[in-house]
C-alpha cells in the first residue's frame, strides 16, 4: 500500500511541477514514505534521515534547498516528536492527509514546517487527482483502508485509522484508467481488504466478492488479486468467487499469525486454528490447486514451546506456496507490548529459524510441482539478464524467461525448466499472445 500511496503523492504533486526522480541526490524534495509495523521498519526512517541530512546540508551550502517530508505511519505515530528528533524534517504528514500536500507545502514555507496527522473528515480518495502516472502491467488499486480488528500486537488501527471502503463506481473508474494505461493485472489493496463493504451506484453495500465480480465483468481485466485478508472476513461470496471468476488468480495471502488457540485468543484474532483449517479446505474445494500464503509471528508474549509447535504443525499441514514470518516486535501503545511473558530475543531467533526452515521447504516443494509443466505467464518487466523478461505465474511465482521485449505486457505459455527457492525459469512454448501495447 505504501507503493500505491507513494505513486499517488507524486500524482498530487505533479501539477506543482514536481516529477519523480530515481535518486535523492539533486532532488528539490524528498518524501520518505514510512512503515511502523515493526520496530526495525520504523528505525530505518531515522537512519535514512541521517543520510539525507548530509545531502540537504550540501545542497544548502551550494545555495539550494531540499524539502524533507516524512509521510506514512511513522509520521502518523510520531507527529511533532519527529521534527524535534530530526530537525531537518520540514513536513510530517500522515497516510490519510497526503491529498492536502500542496497546501501543506505552502504552510510549511510560511511557518518553517508543518505537521499534519489528524484524520480529516473527508476521504482522501475523493480528492486525489484522476490523472495518475502509469503503474505498468501489474497495478495496485486501494479499495479499502484502515482496520477495526485491533489485533493486540498491531499498530495499524491506530496509524491508518478506522475501516473505510471506497465506493464501487470510483473503483471501477480507477480500474478502467489503469487498464487504459496498460495494466493487465490489478491487485486490490487494503489492510483488511476482505472487510471491504463499499456502496454501489444504487446505495447497496457490496462485499469484496461482489466487487471482484463487477470489476471482472465490467472492465475486462485479465488478472485480479487482492491482499491482505483476515480469516474472519472470508465470506461465502468471496470463497465462491475463487471458483467462479476466471480472472481471479488462484493465489491467496491469508495470514494466520499462530497455530495455537491460546495465542490466537491472546492476539484477539477472533478465530481458532481449526476455523482456519476449515477455511483452507473450503477454499481448496472452491479452487483446487489454489496457492496459499500467510504471515506468522513467533515469540508473541506468553508463547510456549507447545504453542510454537502448534504453529509449526499448522504451517506443515497447510503447505504454503510462500509465507512471511516475523519475530514479535513490541509496538508502543499496543496492548501486547505491555503484556507479561515477553519472550527472550534468542528464543524468538531460534523459533523464527525453525519456522522459516519449514516454510522454505514448503515453498521449494510447491515450486518443484511446476517443473516440466506449461504455465501461463504475464510478462511484467525486464529480467535479471539481458534478453530475459520477468513474469508471474497464476500462483504468483516469479518466472524468468528468454523472451523479446515486445512480449512485455503479454501472456504466454511457458514450459518450466528450473525451480528455484524463490523463482522459476522456463522457455516460451507455442505462439504467445501479442502484447496489448503492440496491438
Ligand atoms: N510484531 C511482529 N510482526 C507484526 N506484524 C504486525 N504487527 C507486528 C508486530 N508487532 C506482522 C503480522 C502482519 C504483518 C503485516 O506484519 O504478521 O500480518
Ligand atoms: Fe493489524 Fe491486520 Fe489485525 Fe488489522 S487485522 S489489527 S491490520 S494484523
Amino acid at each position: 500500500m505504501n507503493v500505491y500511496d507513494s505513486a499517488r503523492m507524486a500524482d498530487v504533486l505533479a501539477p506543482l511541477g514536481y516529477r519523480r526522480v530515481s535518486d535523492a541526490d539533486g532532488a528539490d524534495m524528498v518524501i520518505l514514505n514510512t512503515c511502523h509495523i515493526r520496530e526495525k521498519a520504523a528505525e530505518k526512517v531515522y537512519s535514512e534521515l541521517g543520510r539525507l541530512r548530509r545531502l540537504k546540508e550540501a545542497r544548502q551550502a551550494g545555495g539550494g534547498t531540499m524539502i524533507i517530508a516524512v509521510a506514512g505511519c511513522v509520521a502518523q505515530a510520531e507527529g511533532e516528536e519527529m521534527r524535534r528528533r530530526a530537525p531537518i524534517v520540514d513536513i510530517v504528514v500522515g497516510p490519510q492527509a497526503y491529498h492536502r500536500l500542496p497546501r501543506i507545502l505552502a504552510d510549511a514555507a510560511n511557518h518553517g514546517g508543518a505537521v499534519v496527522t489528524d484524520f480529516p473528515p473527508e476521504s482522501k480518495f475523493d480528492h486525489l487527482p484522476e490523472e495518475a502516472a502509469p503503474q505498468g502491467v501489474s497495478a495496485f488499486l486501494t479499495v479499502q483502508e484502515g482496520c477495526d480488528k485491533f489485533c493486540t500486537f498491531c499498530v495499524v488501527p491506530y496509524t491508518r485509522g478506522a475501516e473505510y471502503s471506497r465506493p464501487v463506481a470510483q473503483l471501477a473508474d480507477e480500474a478502467r484508467r489503469l487498464l487504459d494505461q496498460g495494466a493487465r493485472e490489478i491487485t486490490l489493496l487494503g489492510q483488511n481488504v476482505n472487510a471491504y463493504h463499499g456502496r454501489d451506484e444504487r446505495g447497496r453495500e457490496i462485499g469484496l466478492g461482489g466487487l471482484i465480480r463487477r470489476l471482472a465483468a465490467e472492465t475486462g481485466v485479465t488478472r485480479l488479486r487482492y491482499t491482505t485478508s483476515h480469516p474472519r472476513d472470508m465470506d461465502d461470496e468471496l470463497i465462491a468467487a475463487h471458483g467462479e471468476v476466471p480472472a481471479l488468480m488462484p493465489y491467496l495471502h491469508l495470514p494466520v499469525q499462530s497455530g495455537s488457540d491460546r495465542i490466537l485468543a491472546a492476539m484477539n484474532r477472533g478465530h481458532r486454528a481449526n476455523d482456519y483449517r476449515r477455511l483452507i479446505e473450503r477454499l481448496r474445494r472452491a479452487r483446487p490447486g489454489i496457492a496459499l500464503s500467510s504471515d506468522f509471528i513467533v515469540g508473541y508474549p506468553g508463547e510456549t514451546d507447545a504453542d510454537f509447535t502448534a504453529t509449526l504443525d499448522l504451517a506443515r499441514e497447510v503447505g504454503y506456496a510462500q509465507a512471511y514470518s516475523f519475530k514479535y516486535s513490541p509496538r508502543p501503545g499496543t496492548p501486547a507490548s505491555e503484556a507479561p511473558g515477553q519472550v527472550d530475543e534468542d528464543v524468538k531467533e531460534t523459533r523464527l529459524a525453525d519456522l522459516q526452515a519449514v516454510l522454505s521447504a514448503a515453498q521449494a516443494s510447491f515450486n518443484r510441482q511446476a517443473l516440466d509443466r506449461d504455465i501461463e505467464v504475464l510478462f511484467e518487466r525486464p529480467g535479471r539478464r539481458p534478453g530475459q523478461l520477468l513474469g508471474r505465474s497464476p500462483h504468483n511465482q516469479a518466472v524468468h524467461v528468454e523472451a523479446p521485449d515486445g512480449l512485455m505486457g503479454a501472456l504466454a505459455s511457458v514450459r518450466i525448466r528450473q525451480a528455484k527457492a524463490h523463482s522459476l525459469e522456463g522457455m516460451l512454448t507455442g505462439e504467445p499472445e501479442s502484447a496489448r501495447a503492440c496491438a
